[in-house]
């Protein structure tokens, strides 16, 4: 066990996690250098193409150094603020983490949240520096703003891409990073820390023994559920899975047992054996709970069966997505899911495409809103539709998340507006060296959740990084804004605001929408209504469209083709009423200013 290492590498978005990942796979031999792929952990599509890492990986790095066998567990992890709880998973299966600072950027706001967790975890930090080799990079700041926060220390050098500093850093993280403690013959206790669901194989579980023994053929217990499997297959977590028969206290690998449903599987969970049980669990982590909710319904409604399919297999591999079938006037029959947050919903959205190719509407993004009737009851609503009635409401409570923004102080005027904007709270503000400071911020999660970060990004020319996280739920005044295409309430876009917001955001979307549905031969009268209060209205002049007028002559077949133009484009539209309304009216609504 003295010669076991499990860490994993924390930092700011794009600062290099994989890139370094990829380096000390072939440093440690794992992958040849002359492969040539990168980013090797990233091995689903959509994170190639984006160059982010979603999920969270392990792979198990052999090391000979100093005439000694060393086993290095690395755990990639994910390093948008969506995705912390893969973050928090990695790190309770490790005893260190290497903190990733790109040299040309400095500390950012998930450093800072990142590295905290892992403090919260009690792991040995390994502070680096990448990218030293950017004409751009600020080295000495950069050594400046990691000391004052962790103090005296180490600091690696590194440039992930070239590979300068990398062996220097393995031998760091042999010497930085404690070996585990557990005891091979204490009672049985293994952390869950991930499971993925393989078409071949079934259920696959990612784990960390912290004591005792594991073994092919014993049955094992899942604490929380209290089901008992027997283990068909166990081994360590290499480029593929590789059989060892057996593992034992600190090692990190996988189980294969006949485990139908990932449920069962959960991530945070103990597994004990049966042959030397305990009933104590490790600390496991809360189940990551979704903060947005939105609509998916399918554009061609004979693809409902399909998109049911497909939710049902993304669900396999990702826990924390959640559906529930849902329908629409509008949109027909479809489902209500709920996210991490908007990059979990964009990805969700690609992946049915992509790999389900299935074209799919998504409906106005919202927040859980609790409810507290006159009666006493009390309701969390996901979705603007299941809105009581206002007569029937005592209050409404909203969630709040704490926000840390890190901005070169010459933006703090524009960041301080945007914030009083999306009715923040400013909290503290504090300087993380001389030219930046890190400002804290209590704010709205659904203020956050359109736009926020864009505008924050340029009204910091790009400089201004954000992490967030749930703080609590607070009483606000909060209207549902339906929005009436010729006097037909479309379901699909109403949505929640604060009543400060109602007018403005009802007034932005109309006339997003008149430039969006095309002109019809009657005028079409777009409205924004609070109750049976009209808010806004803008309205679509009337056109006389005559398509075949241009078809002089007898010309029948060139007439033909034109109106079968026209049904096409027509079944691209969803009917309200007598007006045809094109599917990305349905996005605009997501997409106008909410500023
Ligand atoms: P997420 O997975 O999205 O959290 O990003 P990441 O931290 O894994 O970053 P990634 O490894 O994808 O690197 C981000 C970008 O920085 C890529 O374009 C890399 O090629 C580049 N990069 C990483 N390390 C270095 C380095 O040492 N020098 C230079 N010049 N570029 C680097």
């Amino acid at each position: 066990m003295k010669n076991i290492r499990n860490f994993s590498i924390i930092a700011h978005i794009d600062h290099g996690k994989s890139t370094l990942a990829d380096r000390l796979l072939e440093e440690t031999g794992v992958v040849s250098r002359t492969k040539g792929q990168n980013q090797i952990l990233d091995d689903m599509e959509l994170e190639r193409e984006k160059g982010i890492t979603i999920k969270a990986h392990a792979i198990r790095m052999p090391y000979r150094y100093k005439n000694t066998n060393y086993t290095l567990n690395l755990i990639d992890t994910p390093g948008h603020v969506d995705f912390s709880y893969e973050v928090s998973k990695s790190l309770s299966s490790c005893e260190g983490a290497v903190l990733l600072v790109d040299a040309s950027q400095g500390v950012e706001a998930q450093t800072m949240s990142n590295l905290y967790l892992a403090l919260e975890n009690n792991l040995d930090i390994i502070p680096v520096i990448n990218k030293i080799d950017l004409p751009s990079a600020d080295i000495t700041i950069c050594e400046r703003e990691i000391l004052d926060i962790l103090g005296d220390t180490i600091i690696y050098k590194i440039s992930a891409k070239n590979g300068d500093g990398i062996q220097n850093l393995l031998v760091g993280i042999l010497d930085g990073v404690s070996p585990p403690k557990g005891e091979i013959e204490a009672p049985t206790k293994a952390l869950v820390f991930d499971s993925f669901y393989d078409i071949y194989r079934g259920v696959v579980v990612l784990i960390r023994i912290f004591d005792g023994i594991l073994q092919k053929g014993e049955k094992i217990k899942f604490l929380s559920t209290g089901k008992v499997y027997e283990i068909e297959e166990i081994g360590t977590l290499g480029l593929t899975l590789e059989k060892t028969g057996k593992l034992t206290a600190g090692c990190v690998g996988y189980i294969i047992s006949n485990i139908k449903n990932i449920q069962d599987a959960k991530v945070g969970d103990t597994i004990t054996s049966l042959k030397n049980p305990t009933d104590t669990a490790l600390p496991g982590f809360k189940d990551p709970k979704p903060m947005v909710y939105s609509g998916i319904f399918p554009i061609n409604s004979d693809d409902y069966e399909n998109l049911l399919g497909a939710m049902a297999k993304l669900k396999l591999n990702d826990s924390s997505f959640i559906y529930e079938p849902e329908s629409s006037i509008a949109l027909g029959f479809g489902f209500r899911c709920g996210f991490l947050g908007m990059l979990h919903l964009e990805i969700v959205r690609e992946r049915l495409f992509r790999e389900y190719n299935l074209p799919i509407i998504t409906t106005t993004p919202s927040v859980p809103f609790k409810i507290f009737f006159n009666n006493k009851n009390v309701k969390e609503i996901h979705n603007p539709v299941e809105m009581p009635s206002p007569s029937s409401i005592e209050s409404i409570e909203e969630p709040f998340m704490k926000v840390e923004i890190i901005v070169p102080s010459k933006y703090i005027g524009n960041i301080m507006r945007l914030a009083i904007e999306r009715r923040g709270v400013q909290k503290d503000m504090q300087y993380v060296d001389e030219k930046r400071v890190c400002i804290y911020y209590e704010l709205p999660l659904i203020e956050i959740i359109f736009d926020f970060y864009d505008k924050l990004k340029s009204v910091s020319s790009g400089y201004a990084s954000m992490d967030y996280s749930f703080l609590d739920y607070r009483r606000s005044k909060i209207e549902k804004v339906d929005i009436l295409i010729n006097g037909e309430k479309v379901d699909a876009m109403s949505f929640m605001a604060h009543t400060s917001k109602a007018h403005k955001w009802g007034k932005n979307i109309t006339e997003t929408l008149s430039k969006i549905i095309p002109k019809h031969l009657f005028k079409i009268a777009l409205q924004a209504a609070v109750g049976g209060k009209i808010i806004a209205r803008t309205t679509i002049n009337a056109l006389r469209k005559n398509v075949t007028a241009k078809c002089y002559g007898g010309d029948i077949t060139r007439k033909r083709k034109l109106l079968e133009k026209q049904k096409e484009g027509k079944k691209r539209m969803k009917e309200v009423g007598s007006v045809s309304v094109p599917q990305e009216a349905f996005l605009a609504v997501m997409k106008a200013d909410k500023s």
